[in-house]
Formats: structure tokens, sequence, C-alpha cells
């Protein structure tokens, strides 16, 4: 199952993706991506911190060719953080790194990594003025057709707002933030919905760090009785909000897991798993709610 949405630049962004956080060097990436398009995704997950882009490039290459596939068949997303104090011309020359470690002449979307600024207090007035420039250098970037898509993650309902009081014309396509049954917004989905901004979900099965999300009895119950995995109910719970999902898998049994996802999880369960942020709420990733 990959569906699409269709981005407010007019572009479809594939709902399910390949996350790849964690996943380095050009064997592993190689061997997971050619797990990945076997199984049927055709959109990639990086930023400039996984380390991974030049490697995702190189497999890309040879893998495209083997599955018959055209760079345009492909979504790719990246991202960076902001920097302090280098200037637009500086921060360009990052997105095109970008692009050249993935071997593109354009990227499908490129985010802001995190509102806050490499290298600056969370609590520093400063992080508004630099991510307001990285916006601008998107901006550019978005209008010679380089970056397809731009759009932000981890912007929290207040950096969405902030932002799109001065978007220099061109506005937010997505926001990706960390969203699963113990932590997830309402207010900022409307808001993301109502301006026509994507919302996608990032951490969806609890990151590689913990297994108690995935090992959550309510999501365990469910799962058994659906007759899926933990996995699948997780991401599953995602998309029935239309909202995006990106897991990240190693082995080929998650990765063709993650994308079979043509079930219907039922209302009561439904409103099992989002009670869960009430009784036993937890942020498994970086939180933005400090970030001025
Ligand atoms: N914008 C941001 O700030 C941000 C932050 C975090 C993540 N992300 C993006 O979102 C992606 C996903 O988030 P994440 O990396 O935090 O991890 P995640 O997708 O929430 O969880 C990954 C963990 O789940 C395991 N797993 C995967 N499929 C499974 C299955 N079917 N059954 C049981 N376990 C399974 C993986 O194990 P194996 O690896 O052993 O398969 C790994 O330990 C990232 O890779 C990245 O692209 C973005």
């Amino acid at each position: 199952m990959n569906l699409a949405f269709k981005l407010n630049t007019g572009y479809s962004i594939p709902l399910v993706g390949f996350g790849t956080y964690q996943i380095r060097g050009s064997e592993l990436i190689y061997e997971t991506l050619d797990y990945a398009l076997n199984a049927g995704y055709r959109h990639i997950d990086t930023a400039v911190v996984y380390g991974n882009e030049h490697h995702i490039g190189n497999a890309l290459k040879k893998l495209l060719p083997k599955y018959n596939l055209k760079r345009e068949d492909i979504f790719i997303t990246s991202k960076l953080i902001s920097q302090v104090n280098k200037g637009e011309r500086f921060v360009e020359e990052l997105v095109l790194k970008s692009l050249s470690n993935l071997q593109t002449e354009y990227i499908d979307l490129y985010l802001i990594h995190w509102p806050g600024v490499s290298g600056l207090q969370v609590s520093h007035p400063d992080n508004i003025k630099y991510r307001k420039c990285t916006w601008n250098v998107l901006t550019k970037l978005h209008r010679e057709g380089k970056c397809r898509s731009i759009g932000v993650s981890n912007y929290t309902v207040k950096h969405i707002r902030e932002l799109l009081a001065d978007c220099n014309g061109v506005r937010p396509a997505v926001n990706q933030v960390e969203w699963h049954p113990r932590c997830f917004q309402l207010e900022l989905l409307e808001l993301c919905r109502s301006e026509g901004i994507f919302l996608q979900a990032y951490s969806s099965l609890g990151t590689s760090n913990y297994t108690e999300l995935r090992q959550d009895p309510v999501v365990t119950d469910i799962a058994a009785r659906l007759n899926r995995s933990p996995a699948q109910v997780l991401l599953r719970w995602g998309l029935q909000r239309n909202v995006g999902v990106l897991p990240k898998g190693s082995s080929k049994g998650h990765i063709d897991e993650n994308i079979a996802l043509d079930f219907v999880i039922p209302p009561e369960d439904m409103k099992s798993l989002d009670h869960l942020k009430e009784t036993s709420g937890a942020k498994f990733a970086w939180n933005p709610d400090t970030v001025v």
C-alpha cells in the first residue's frame, strides 16, 4: 500500500516513507533501500545529520535501474539544522551539498530540521533570526526548482504561526513531528490542516532506542485481534488520520511489514489508542516546546 497526498505545491508525497535515521554505512544503506524499493516504498527520508545522504545517492544510482525506476518515480526528503551567523550563501551551500550527496538535480522536499539553531541556546532570541534566514534560502531554491517543496520539522503551533506570518511568499508544505499514540497534538494537526500543511509523523514506532511503545499491551492486544503486528497498528493509527508515516526498519521482515497497511482499525480501537496519551504519555525524541 502506498497512497499519496497532494502537497500545496501540487506535488504528491507518498503517505508511507522509509526512515533512514541510524541506518549508516554504504552496505547497510544499499541493502535496506534494496528491500524498501522491492517492497514498494517510493519515498526516502534522510537528513544532513544522519550522515548517510552520500550512501543513499550511491545506492540509488544502482538500485533505480535495478527496479526499472526513474528519478521522478521516487520522492526524496532531506533536512538541515539552521546555523549561527553564517549567512544565506553558507546555508545555500549546505542545501546544494545535500543535493550533490544524493546525486540529484532537485530534491522533492527539503525541511528545516528543528526550530532551534546549531550552537545556540534554545532560549536565545536569535533562533528566530537564523531560522528565518534558512527559510529565505529554501524559498529561493524552491523558486529555482531545486527544492520542489519546502517545509519544517519539529515546529510547534507557535513556530508555525510565526512562519506563516512572514514566509517570504512560500508557505511550508510539510511539518514533520514526533507523532504516535503516546505523543500527538490535535491542535497542531488542526492548524496544519487548516493552513494546507501536510503533517508527517516520525518515530511512529517509538524510535530505535526504546521498545516500550511497540510492547504496550493496548497496542499488542489490538494487533493480536486484528491479526497484524504492533508496528502495523501504530503506523495504521497515523494513516487513519491522514498523517504520513516514515517507519525505519533494518530487516527485510520489518521493511515488508511496515508498508503492508491495507487494513482498518475499528473506531473503538482507535479510541483506545488515542487514550494512551492520557494514561501513558511519553515523548521519545527531542522536545521543541522550549525553543523560542
Ligand atoms: N525530523 C526529525 O526530527 C526526526 C526525528 C526522528 C526520526 N525522524 C525520521 O523518522 C524515521 C522513523 O523514526 P525513528 O527512526 O525514530 O524510528 P521508528 O520508526 O519509530 O522505530 C524504529 C525502530 O522500530 C523497529 N521496527 C521497525 N519495524 C518494526 C516492525 N515491523 N516490528 C518491530 N519492530 C520494528 C526498528 O527495528 P530494526 O531497525 O531492527 O528494524 C527500530 O528499532 C527516522 O528514521 C527518520 O527518517 C525524523
